[in-house]
């Protein structure tokens, strides 16, 4: 039982990863949401953490859940993270 709720999960959050992925992200809006962001990533994205370059789903995991040091953002809507992620991807 519990494996099976474990792969369930699994597969909810990949899904949620795919809806995300297949929407087309607003790069204006995914800026101005990147005010929340740039204080540890620098305005350019070449702060102390430099994430020039990245994006895709690799990204998004890291946006989604969070990794050492950076916060999870899974609460924000679906579309605010495809317009950040498309920002992201301009850096
Ligand atoms: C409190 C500081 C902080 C904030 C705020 C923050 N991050 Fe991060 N971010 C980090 C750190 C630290 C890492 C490196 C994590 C690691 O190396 O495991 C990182 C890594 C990343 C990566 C690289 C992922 C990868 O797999 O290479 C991306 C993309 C990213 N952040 C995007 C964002 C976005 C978009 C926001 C705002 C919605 C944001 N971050 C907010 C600290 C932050």
């Amino acid at each position: 039982m519990l494996m099976l709720l474990i792969s369930l999960f699994a597969c909810a959050t990949e899904n949620r990863e795919n809806d995300i992925l297949a929407l087309s992200g607003d790069v204006a809006n995914g800026e101005a949401l990147f005010a929340t962001c740039s204080g540890c990533h620098g305005a350019d994205g070449a702060g102390d953490e430099n994430i020039q370059g990245e994006g895709g789903r690799g990204a998004l995991e890291t946006i989604l859940y969070g990794e050492d040091g950076m916060p999870a953002y899974e609460g924000w809507a679906d579309q605010d993270l495809a317009d950040v992620l498309a920002y992201v991807e301009t850096l």
